[in-house]
C-alpha cells in the first residue's frame, strides 16, 4: 500500500479510531447524522437511504489499511442491509448496495454478492415510470429527483452483470429523462420535477432540502457530478460525460477556492457557509470524473480540485480530533429547510470523505501545492 502525505494519512487514522467507536458505542445500529456531534440512532429523519454508508465506510478503512478487523466489521454491515434488497419503498438502493455488497463483489467476486447486486437492481427497476422515463423518488410516481443519479448505477451494474438489455434501456432512459428536465442550460440542477405519471407530461420544479425551486442545492448538484459520470463510464454515450464536466465547471466557478459549497448557492448570506457533505461527494466525483474526461487540461483541474477539497476537509476545521465529538467530518447539512442535521456530522459526508481519500491513494500523484 502506498502511504499518503500526512494529512491524509492522519484523516484515515481519525477516521478508523472515530468508526471503532461507533460501532462499539451503537452495535449493529447505522445512524445517518449527529446532534450536538454525537450520532442519532433514535430515528432514522425522513427516509432511511443511510444504512449502507457505516457498512461501505469500513470497507473503505480495510482497503485503506488492510486491518482485518475492518474486513470483518464490513462483512458484518453489509449483512444488515441485505434484506432491504427487496425494498420497494424508496428509489436509495443504490446508496445501500453500492457501498457495500457492490464493493464486496468488486474486491472477492464473490457469487453471492454477485447476486445482492442483481436483485437490488432489479428491485429498483420497479420505480420506472414509462410514461415519463424515469425511476420516481419515494415521493410517488410523479416525482423525479436528482438524487437518483446516485441510485441508477445500481441498475447499470446489473444490466452488465447479467447482459441484460431491458434493465439498461431503464438506466438510460432514466438518465437521459434527468439530463433533460433537472440539469438546466447553466448546468445547475433542480432537486426534483413534477410530472403528470399517466402522461409523463413535465409540469414544474420543485425543492426539498434547497433554498428555492429555482436554486441549486449543492449535494444534488455533486449527486449529479458523480452520477453523470458513472453513467458515462457505463455506457460510453458522450452525452453523459458532456453533462457531468458541465456539472463540475458549474460546481468549480460558484464555490468559494477552499472547496466547501454552503448548501444551496442561491440563497443570500446563509446562516451556515458549509455543506461538507456535499464537497465530500464532489472530491471523489471529481477523482472518478478526472480519469474519465478526454481533455487532460479539465483531468488537471479536476484532480486539483479534488485534492484542494480534501485538503481543507482535512484541516481542523472540519476534521474533528475531540473524541466529544463522535463524527468525522464537521459542517455537514442533511435537511436545512426543516432543520434537521444541520451543521453536524452526516454518515454519507464520512463515507464519500474516506472514499475521497481512497481515490487519492489510488491515483498516488499528489499535487505540488498540497
Ligand atoms: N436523500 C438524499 C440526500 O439527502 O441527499
Amino acid at each position: 500500500m502506498k502511504t499518503l502525505p500526512f494529512p491524509y494519512q492522519h484523516a484515515i487514522e481519525i477516521a478508523s479510531q472515530k468508526l471503532l467507536y461507533l460501532i462499539a458505542t451503537y452495535p449493529d445500529l447505522t445512524p445517518s447524522f449527529t446532534q450536538a456531534g454525537k450520532w442519532r440512532v433514535q430515528e432514522t429523519g425522513w427516509t432511511n437511504w443511510c444504512e449502507g454508508f457505516l457498512g461501505g465506510s469500513l470497507w473503505l478503512v480495510y482497503l485503506l489499511t488492510r486491518d482485518e478487523r475492518f474486513l470483518q466489521y464490513a462483512e458484518h454491515y453489509s449483512r444488515l442491509v441485505e434484506l432491504r434488497k427487496s425494498d420497494r419503498n424508496v428509489h436509495d438502493l443504490g446508496f445501500l448496495f453500492l457501498p457495500t455488497w457492490k464493493r464486496w463483489h468488486d474486491l472477492t467476486e464473490d457469487v453471492y454478492a454477485r447476486q445482492v447486486v442483481i436483485e437490488a437492481g432489479q428491485t429498483l427497476t420497479e420505480r420506472f415510470v414509462p410514461q415519463g422515463g424515469y425511476l420516481c423518488s419515494f415521493q410517488g410516481s410523479h416525482s423525479l429527483y436528482i438524487d437518483i443519479m446516485m441510485n441508477v448505477p445500481l441498475i447499470f451494474e446489473a444490466a452488465l452483470l447479467l447482459g441484460d438489455d431491458n434493465l439498461l434501456n431503464i438506466a438510460h432512459q432514466h438518465c437521459l429523462t434527468t439530463r433533460r428536465y433537472l440539469v438546466r442550460g447553466d448546468f445547475s440542477t433542480a432537486h426534483e420535477g413534477i410530472f403528470d405519471p399517466q402522461t409523463g407530461k413535465f409540469l414544474h420544479y420543485q425543492t426539498q432540502q434547497g433554498w428555492r425551486d429555482d436554486s441549486t442545492w449543492a449535494r444534488g448538484q455533486t449527486w449529479a457530478i458523480y452520477g453523470f459520470a458513472l453513467a458515462y463510464q457505463y455506457t460510453h454515450k458522450s452525452v453523459f460525460l458532456q453533462t457531468a464536466e458541465g456539472l463540475a465547471d458549474f460546481y468549480l466557478l460558484h464555490t468559494p477556492s477552499h472547496g466547501i459549497p454552503p448548501n444551496d448557492w442561491d440563497e443570500p448570506n446563509p446562516a451556515f457557509p458549509y455543506e461538507s457533505s456535499a464537497a465530500a461527494i464532489a472530491a471523489s466525483g471529481l477523482f472518478i470524473l478526472s480519469g474519465l474526461t478526454q481533455d487532460p487540461l479539465r483531468a488537471k483541474v479536476y484532480q486539483d480540485t479534488a485534492y484542494q477539497i480534501l485538503f481543507t476537509l482535512c484541516s481542523a476545521d472540519f476534521l474533528t480530533e475531540d473524541d466529544a465529538w463522535e463524527g468525522i467530518l464537521r459542517h455537514g447539512i442533511y435537511h436545512l429547510p426543516a432543520f434537521v442535521g444541520v451543521d453536524e456530522s452526516t454518515i454519507w459526508g464520512d463515507y464519500f470523505f474516506l472514499e475521497a481519500l481512497w481515490w487519492a491513494n489510488q491515483s498516488g500523484s499528489f499535487s505540488e501545492k498540497h
